[in-house]
Formats: C-alpha cells, structure tokens, sequence
C-alpha cells in the first residue's frame, strides 16, 4: 500500500494545506509509511493510476478540497481516501447551508443570513444595513459563504462598516453570511471515529494575543494560547462535545472533523464543521489529539487502515 497525501491546490489557503500535507505525510513515516507527496497538477490522475494500492488523505483546504471536487474524482476513479465523501465535504463546507443543515438537527447555531453579491448590488448598502440591522442587531459576523482560516472574515461593529466588510468577504466567493455575533469562550473540538462511531476529543481553548482568531494568529507560533483542557465547567464541555459529535453526524461527515463552537453562558453554540481541519504546527486538531494521548501518525494509520479493509 502506498499513502498518497496530496496537498496545495490553489485555493487562498494552499500554503496552510502544504503545511498540514508536510505534517501529516512526516507523521505517518514516522510510523513506518511509505508516503508519497504531491500537489494538484496534470499528472495528478495518471500518479493516482499508477500507484499500486493507493489510499489519498486529502490535505487540501478551501476549495477542490473541502469543497468535495477532489473526492468526487476520486470516488469515480474507486481510490479510497481518508475523510467524509465528495457530497458531504460540499455541503459542510457553505456556511449557509451547513448552518442550516445543522440548525434543523436542532443544535444551536447563530441567527444567520447568506447574502449573494447579485442581491447586495441590488438592493443597495442603505438598505443592506437597515434591514440587517433591524434582523441581527450589531455587532455581528461577516463571513465569505465558501472559505476557511478566518480569510475575509470580519467583526462589524456598527452599520457603516458592514459594505466594506461584505466587499471583503466576496473577495472570496459570490456569497456572504452575516450573522449574529455571540460572546463567549472560543473552543475547537476535534471528533473522530475509527469505525466504531464518532467520539469529541479533549476540546482546545482558544485565546489569541490580539483578541482576534484571524489568519496571522491561526498561522504564527505564538500568537494564539491554546488551553487543555478549556476554562469551563464540566457539564459544558461534555455539552460541547455532545454538540460536536451531532453536528459531525448531522452533516454526514466521516473519520475526523473539527467543529468549531462558542460556549456563551455555559451553552455551547455552533460555528462552523471543518472537512479537513488544518494539521499545521499551530492548529487545533493535532492539539486535541495530543491531549488524547494519541499521535497524529497513529491516528492516520488508524484511518488509512480503515477505509482500505
Ligand atoms: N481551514 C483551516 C485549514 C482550518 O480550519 O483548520
Ligand atoms: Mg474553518
């Protein structure tokens, strides 16, 4: 068998992928894998043919990654591979609709609108701004629908800053999400399953020195504290990663995820599933599988093992 992590792509979040790709294809040498490298090219399909026994993890973010289009390919071609089928990685990664997928399986969520760019220029930004206003309140969450690290996400404070911040978010895609902002403690809680049903690992805590979880504190040693276990009581962290475990079921999603969630009052709220969460020197699913007395190469083999039997 040959391990075949493919990482890059060409998404806003390629450098992150190579990151995690590097990690995780080190791991599982580290284990005693033969492991083979590579990024998203032409040559992609004939390598994937002709490797004997192969098993893809995908370590690619943002788009043709968890954007499903790789699984999908890989589907046809009958190449198994690690993390939840090309449909689920498609609907888990827009925000408007996993929100609401998960929202329907009754798990608290923010209040949310998706604002594609067509009805932003049509309406108008006055109008915008009353409308939303009136629905959410201030502050709240700007967020590009398809995207991920924190690219193109912002905090808005007040009505005269939410244009601009949707200007940004649709840098990155032709839909928006505004939502409700909600105060609180920041955790990850990373969910697995080795064939026997989904489990929450130990949730991680996050505190950036900024105060702000963006792109420069997910990414520099450093600049985010992370906390294991977390600042909260018990039952709210078993209650978090009840709420992980439904989400990861509610969107279908498979072998390891890493939901994202905001504990206001002790009540855990969800924020967002990650199909492919980062695997970076910095980020949180290798933290929670560290504080479960794992290592990320065992896990991965656990997983290669899996879906090859
Ligand atoms: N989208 C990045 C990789 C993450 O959420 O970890
Ligand atoms: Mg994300």
């Amino acid at each position: 068998m040959t391990v075949i992590v493919i990482a890059g792509g060409l998404s806003h979040e390629r450098d992150v992928s190579l990151r995690s790709g590097r990690r995780v294809a080190q791991a599982l040498r580290d284990v005693g894998r033969e492991v083979v490298e590579t990024d998203v090219n032409a040559d992609l399909v004939a390598l994937l043919k002709g490797t004997p026994d192969p098993v893809v993890v995908p370590m690619l973010h943002g788009g043709l990654g968890e954007d499903g289009a790789l699984r999908e390919v890989l589907g046809v071609l009958g190449i198994p591979f690690i993390g939840p089928s090309g449909a689920a990685s498609r609907l888990t990664f827009d925000k408007s609709i996993a929100t609401a997928v998960v929202r329907a399986a009754g798990i608290r969520t923010p209040d949310q609108i998706a604002l594609p760019h067509d009805i932003f220029r049509e309406l108008g930004a006055g109008a915008l701004m009353d409308g939303i206003g009136a629905q959410l309140g201030y502050p709240l969450m700007v967020k590009p629908s398809r995207s991920g690290s924190a690219l193109g996400v912002a905090k808005v404070a007040d009505a005269s800053d939410l244009p601009a911040s949707l200007v940004a978010a649709y840098a990155y895609g032709p839909t928006a999400v505004v939502e409700s902002y909600i105060e609180g403690t920041e955790i990850a809680v990373t969910v697995l399953d080795e064939g026997e049903g989904p489990y929450a690992l130990p949730a991680v805590e996050i505190i950036p020195v900024s105060g702000v979880y963006d792109y420069e504190s997910r990414y520099t040693a450093g600049a985010t504290r992370f906390v294991t276990p977390p600042n909260l009581s018990e039952a709210s962290l078993d209650a978090a990663g009840a709420l992980a475990v439904a989400a990861h079921r509610a969107l279908g999603l498979r072998h390891l995820s890493r939901i994202d969630i905001i504990v206001r009052d002790g009540e855990p709220v969800f924020l967002e599933a990650n199909v492919a969460p980062g695997m970076t020197e910095t980020s949180l699913a290798p933290l929670a599988i560290e504080a479960a007395d794992r290592t990320l190469g065992n896990v991965f083999a656990g997983l290669i093992d899996l879906v090859r039997n």
